[in-house]
Formats: structure tokens, C-alpha cells, sequence
């Protein structure tokens, strides 16, 4: 399963991608008014330090102004991914920029069917919201696993990137079900790591290097 980092924070992305945690990015408007920095500025910079797709969203609503804004992101630089809400102007921007060979993630998914038009539209990537559909107490896991289904029995090349992830479990269960990508927050990433038999393993493992007094270097 690929990594995306779900942040603007540029630290963050150098430090993950620095352990090899970093298959790409994605933004949102929210993540970018956070960073407060300007879009072109601050998503330049991230496409300079993951080769990987790195998702930058359009703002308007309507068909020809999206349009104008997604061929604008992509011109940022070659790994830019544009972003468009899963409405019916946003799947006519997919389809015209997948036929312009822009890649496009198409977010906002909170249903298998909205998955299946964006696959239809050309997306290479569907970004289901894991977290939000939990938070209104639905099972954001089993969107995942819906998708899985039905874009496995047709054959769709659309990736299933799943968003909104908001723990530790969500990551180890998206790739259980065999999400293509994961994207997260750099904490739930970091969060990975941590297990408290870990911890108390290597408290046990230091306690006996000090009484035998090991040394390697
Ligand atoms: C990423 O593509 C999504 O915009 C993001 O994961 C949404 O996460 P949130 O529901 O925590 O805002």
C-alpha cells in the first residue's frame, strides 16, 4: 500500500520521506489556509521533495472554471495531481483532464456509486473519506471494502486512495482490504510505530545492557 502524507507542513514531509514513509501528498483547501501559505508557493515546494503524486484542489464549482484552475495546478509541476469534488462538474473536469493526461483524484466520496461514476470519468485516483463517515456513525471501512469489489470485478485502473484516516487501525485495515493508497496525517503515520510491548521489550533489553555493561562501539 502507498503512503501519502495528508499535510502541507513541508518539515513533516521531509522528515517522513526521509524514512522512506512518503509515496506522495495530498491538500485540500483546508490543509492549505492551515499552512498559511500561498497554494502555488507551498505545493511547488512539495512537489520538489516527493516524486510521487502530490494532490493540489481546484476551488470553483462550475465545469469551465475548474477546468481553468486544474490546468493551471498542473502546470506547478509533472507530479501534480488535481483535485476536484465528486460532483457532476467535477467528473466533467475529470474526464477532461484524464483525456488531457493530467492525473485527477476526485475527493469528497462517500458512496460506492460516487466511486463507480469517478472511475467511469477516468480518475486515477477516488479518495474516500474514512473519518467523516465514521463521525456521522457509518462504517467508513466498508466504503473501502465496496470499492474494492466492484472496482476488482470490472477492472477499473482507478486507485482506491483513502482519506479522512484518523488512526493507526484505519491504516492497518485499509491495507488489509487492499486499498491501493493510504493518506494521513503525519501523527496517525508516526502512530504506526508504537507498540507498548515494544516499549517494554526494549526497557527490559537497556536494563540488561547496563547490569552486563555491553558495548558494541
Ligand atoms: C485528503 O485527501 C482529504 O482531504 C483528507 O484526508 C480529509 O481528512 P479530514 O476528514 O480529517 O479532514
Amino acid at each position: 500500500m502507498k503512503f501519502f502524507v495528508d499535510t502541507a507542513d513541508i518539515d513533516q514531509i521531509k522528515e517522513l520521506h526521509s524514512y522512506g514513509m512518503v509515496d506522495g501528498v495530498t491538500t485540500n483547501p483546508s490543509i492549505i489556509a492551515k499552512s498559511g501559505r500561498d497554494i502555488f508557493e507551498v505545493t511547488e515546494e512539495i512537489c520538489k521533495i516527493t516524486d510521487g503524486p502530490v494532490s493540489a484542489e481546484v476551488v470553483a464549482l462550475d465545469f469551465e472554471t475548474m477546468l481553468a484552475e486544474g490546468r493551471k495546478l498542473a502546470k506547478i509541476a509533472d507530479n501534480i495531481a488535481v483535485k476536484v469534488p465528486l460532483t457532476w462538474a467535477g467528473l466533467q473536469t475529470c474526464k477532461a483532464l484524464s483525456d488531457e493526461g493530467t492525473m485527477v483524484n476526485v475527493t469528497l466520496c462517500f458512496s460506492a456509486n460516487q466511486a463507480l461514476l469517478a472511475a467511469k470519468a477516468g480518475a486515477t485516483f477516488i479518495s474516500p473519506f474514512i473519518g467523516r463517515l465514521d463521525d456521522i456513525n457509518l462504517d467508513g471501512l466498508e466504503l473501502i471494502e465496496d470499492i474494492r469489489t466492484i472496482y476488482d470485478n470490472y477492472g477499473y485502473d482507478t486507485q482506491i486512495l483513502a482519506a479522512s484516516i484518523r488512526s493507526a487501525n484505519h491504516m492497518s485495515e485499509c491495507a488489509k482490504i487492499g486499498a491501493d493508497v493510504a493518506t494521513a496525517p503525519p501523527a496517525v503515520i508516526k502512530a504506526m510505530a508504537s507498540h507498548v510491548l515494544t516499549d517494554k521489550g526494549l526497557a527490559g533489553f537497556m536494563a540488561d545492557v547496563e547490569k552486563a555493561g555491553i558495548k558494541i562501539l
